[in-house]
């Protein structure tokens, strides 16, 4: 059984990140989403939003869990028992960013090791951030965020606005 962990900080989850749970769980037999608790960066949607955004993102794929941690990626590695980790890159500079953190990861455990799957042009430019201000200004996010959270994430900027 073969078995993929995608963490992230999914703040909030966007279409890029569904078409990569969504290719990473055809090449598995299951695959853990893990949403991450960094303290070291501003999040705007508590760990529960982002867990509900993931869950109903993802709902129609059957071999897809979403689960949540406050502790290290590595960890949540070794108790799934996951085979690799997988992540997305966009760019150049998130190649850069997913081979420091797999370097540090694999001092912390040497049997870790990560899928990097390209992202699918049309959403190249798509992450959470561009979400986050697009969203905040009152714009349209429909093509950016999984259709069954866009009522969701608008609401949550809205009150941010206010
Ligand atoms: O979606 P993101 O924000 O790029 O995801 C980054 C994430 C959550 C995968 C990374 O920050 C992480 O692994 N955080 C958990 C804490 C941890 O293990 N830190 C050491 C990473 S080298």
């Amino acid at each position: 059984m073969t078995t993929l962990l995608f963490p992230g900080s999914f703040d909030p989850f966007t279409r890029g990140h569904r078409d990569i749970a969504r290719r990473a769980a055809r090449i598995c037999d299951k695959l853990y989403v893990a949403i991450m608790n960094n303290d070291s960066k501003k999040l705007l949607f508590t760990s529960e939003e982002r867990v509900d955004m993931a869950r109903k993102s993802l709902s129609e794929y059957p071999n897809i869990e979403v689960i949540s941690s406050d502790g290290l990626t590595v960890d949540v590695f070794r108790e799934t028992k996951a085979n690799a980790v997988v992540r997305g890159i966009r760019s150049e500079s998130d190649f850069r960013y997913e081979a420091e953190m797999a370097l540090a990861n694999r001092l912390l455990y040497p049997e870790y090791d990560v899928v990097l799957l390209p992202c699918r042009d049309d959403l190249s430019l798509i992450s959470s951030s561009i979400v986050k201000e697009v969203g905040s200004y009152g714009g349209d996010i429909s093509k950016m965020v999984p259709a069954p959270i866009v009522d969701y994430v608008n609401e949550k900027l809205k009150k941010g606005r206010n």
